[in-house]
């Protein structure tokens, strides 16, 4: 099958070649994609950036999160059946969404909401397990009011650290100045939360890494987490992680109409090097998915 895979680590490494069709094991699905969502994880794998951490041999098929139909299932699968419309964001170093086809362990994948076309769900897994794992798993936030916004800051017009204090929790989604900047307006106790790094101890500890490199990694923070000590609170990295049952609930809560995708562009199939780089532009207002039906 024609899928896109990262040749070798860097800009230009990810080609389209033929790879064989996927091995079904006993606890796997085999999903026929019908749309597949793009993240800047995707740049960032195919650069090498977590080369240390996530071992992937090359070549191998890229992409996070796949919306599409079941053809098959493993032995062991009990709660999927051939012809389930499901979406996952495959587990790390079993991922490779860029391609017709994909084997997934069945405890990452779900029903997609029924409420949204294969499409749409294809822009769903990575970002909304994301926003679940920092909000609802690690910030502990409680269903107290319905998702939306007291105050907006356009950040091109105002500096939110002179206009907001006294949060309990900062989700920050840039690093850099904006993560210590983020510090400041949290209540003592309060934990920011960062996505894009730097990253902790616990990350490698996550991905399972040796100790030496969980030292090396938290040194990459620790000028962060000790400001965060000075002023009384908290700084951790969150690297989100596949979860079929977490994909369950939010299937509920895009059903309900509580949340829902907001696609910037959909790419064919055979343009996904153009989907990557119109995502690496950084002007996308939403999600880009390359859709394969
Ligand atoms: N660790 C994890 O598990 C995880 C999961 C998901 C995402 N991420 C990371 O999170 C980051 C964002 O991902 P994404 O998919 O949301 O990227 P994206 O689609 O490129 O969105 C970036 C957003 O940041 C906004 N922005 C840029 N500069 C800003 C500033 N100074 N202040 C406030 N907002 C600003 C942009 O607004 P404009 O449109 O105005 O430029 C844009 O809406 C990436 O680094 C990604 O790798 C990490």
């Amino acid at each position: 099958m024609k899928a896109f895979v990262v040749e070798r680590y860097g800009k230009d490494g990810l080609r389209a070649a033929d790879v064989p069709e996927p091995v079904v094991g006993d606890g796997d699905v085999l999903v026929e994609v019908s749309a597949a969502g793009i993240n800047p994880l995707d740049k960032m794998v195919r650069n090498g950036e977590f080369k240390r951490l996530l071992k992937y041999q090359t070549p191998f098929v890229l992409g996070h999160d796949v919306a599409g139909v079941v053809t098959r299932v493993g032995s062991a699968v009990r709660d999927f059946q051939v012809g389930d419309e499901v979406y996952a964001r495959p587990r790390d170093l079993r991922i490779g969404t860029f391609a017709p086809y994909i084997a997934i362990d069945q405890d990452d994948v779900a029903l997609k909401p029924a409420s949204l076309t294969l499409h749409e769900a294809a822009a769903v897994p990575l970002v909304s397990l994301a926003a679940w794992q920092a909000l609802v798993d690690r910030a502990h936030t409680q269903p107290v009011r319905s998702l939306g916004a007291d105050v907006v800051v356009d950040y091109t017009k105002e500096d939110f650290a002179e206009v907001l204090s006294g949060y309990d929790v900062v989700l920050d989604s840039l690093g850099g100045e904006n993560l210590k900047k983020s510090l400041t307006v949290l209540n003592p106790g309060g934990q920011a939360i960062g996505v894009a790094g730097p990253p902790d101890p616990g990350f490698a500890k996550q991905l399972g890494a040796p100790k030496f490199l969980g030292v090396v990694v938290g040194l990459l923070s620790r000028k962060v987490r000790k400001q965060a000590r000075k002023l009384g609170v908290s700084y951790s990295f969150l690297f989100m992680q596949a979860n079929g049952a977490e994909l369950r609930e939010l299937a509920a809560l895009y059903n309900a109409g509580h949340l829902r995708p907001l696609i910037d562009k959909t790419f064919p199939f055979d343009q996904t090097l153009e989907a990557l780089a119109y995502v690496e532009q950084g002007r996308a207002n939403g999600k880009v998915v390359i859709t394969l039906d």
